[in-house]
């Protein structure tokens, strides 16, 4: 019709920048995004805040009453890193971080875990084609729920006790999340993991479930049970289980048997490190944390790096890759994957290591070229 303009779609999306290197890699993230925006046709308008150590030190308050309420009005959040080291161990972590997680009801962590230059691998022999999986991490219960006390504390008999918390309704979600993604990973193509039998069978994908049901006989037989029951309802996904100990002697030694992987909080928080390191290290390992009918919030998963702070030195390649998650997840398919693929690219022809102040380039520059290369 004439004179009436196409509304171009737009995302409001939080920005908490943080502490340490996070507002740096942040600012690249967004670029990139910006950058995407454009080409793809849509639009982004961030709204900072300014949560993390310098505000609670500055004001003694680690989220204002109303933070929470304000971040539920946003389909996403950009959070560039939490920890600061003038802030004891845990403020900011469980103040900011935890309680988002919680109180957004992100029961979903997703980290996938790709390697994209085999020289970035530690490990003997192996290249992008052997490192290519995602961990679905449970993200609102287990041992981080907070349950537990402490009796006699401070005398000789101090007693401390931590408990795991297991709902069926967390497990149950999680395990679903896991199944759904499982089933439209690589729009349904056939994992290459598989064997003759299984592609046979019908099937596309595989699922592992990685627990401890030799130890854990309370927690993870709830997770198991559960896994079994759900598994009929997904005939295209092949079933796996590990322990979560073999888990971390397979990512070493045979990091292609994976393709999805599902387990809970704390195991998802630790095996994660070590996929990360696999993929090429913190500098480019992303994360989400999600609800996929709320609030979702996506993060570089290394820290805040503070020595690194200001220097201009440090990775913002994860960062960029949170970045492409969100706008996938935000139905951005296109623009995510763009950004992963300019990622790629940049990592291929340009960075010399991914490591901070190693890369060849600065972090701005970095930036630059990715969103050059989109
Ligand atoms: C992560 C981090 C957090 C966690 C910390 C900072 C609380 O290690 O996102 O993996 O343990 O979940
Ligand atoms: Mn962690």
């Amino acid at each position: 019709m004439a004179g009436k303009r196409i509304e171009m779609k737009t995302y409001d999306i939080a920005v908490i920048g943080g502490d340490g290197t996070g507002p740096e890699v942040t600012l690249e993230a967004l670029k990139v995004a910006e950058a995407a925006a454009k080409k793809f046709g849509f639009k982004l308008n961030w709204h900072p805040y300014d949560f993390g150590g310098d505000r609670y030190l500055r004001t003694g308050e680690v989220l204002p009453d109303s933070a929470v309420g304000d971040l539920r009005q946003y389909k996403a959040i950009y959070l560039g890193a939490v920890g600061h080291p003038q802030v004891k161990p845990g403020i900011l972590e469980k103040g900011i971080l935890l309680r988002l997680r919680f109180e957004l009801e992100q029961y979903i962590n997703l980290r996938p875990v790709r390697l994209y230059r085999a020289q970035d691998c530690p490990l003997k022999d192996k290249g992008p084609e052997h490192v290519d999986f995602i961990v679905v991490r449970e993200n609102n219960e287990g041992l981080y729920a907070g349950a537990g006390g402490y009796l006699f504390k401070g005398t000789p008999h101090e007693v401390a006790i931590q408990e795991s918390v297991n709902t069926r309704r967390g497990v149950e979600r999680c395990l679903k999340y896991a199944f759904e993604l499982a089933q439209r990973r690589r729009n349904g193509a056939p994992w290459k993991g598989l064997k003759p039998e299984d592609t046979g069978a019908g099937k596309t994908a595989q699922l592992t479930l990685c627990g401890k049901t030799n130890v854990l006989t309370y927690a993870f037989d709830l997770w198991f049970r559960a896994f079994q029951e759900l598994a009929p309802a997904y005939s295209t996904v092949k079933t796996d289980y590990a322990h979560v100990d073999a888990i971390c002697m397979w990512f070493v030694k045979n990091p292609e048997w994976f393709d999805v992987i599902v387990t809970d909080n704390m195991f998802g928080d630790i095996i994660t490190d070590l996929a990360a390191m696999i993929q090429g290290g913190l500098g480019v390992a992303a994360g989400g944390n999600i609800n996929p009918d709320g609030t979702s919030m996506f993060e570089p998963m290394g820290g805040s790096a503070p020595k690194y702070t200001g220097l201009n030195v440090i990775n913002p390649l994860a960062a960029i890759n949170a970045a492409g998650m969100m706008l996938d997840f935000l139905g951005e398919t296109e623009a995510g994957t763009a950004i992963e693929n300019a990622s790629i690219q940049i990592i291929n022809t340009k960075i010399q290591s991914l490591a901070a102040g190693k890369m060849g380039y600065s972090t701005t520059q970095v930036g630059d070229l990715v969103a050059a290369a989109l």
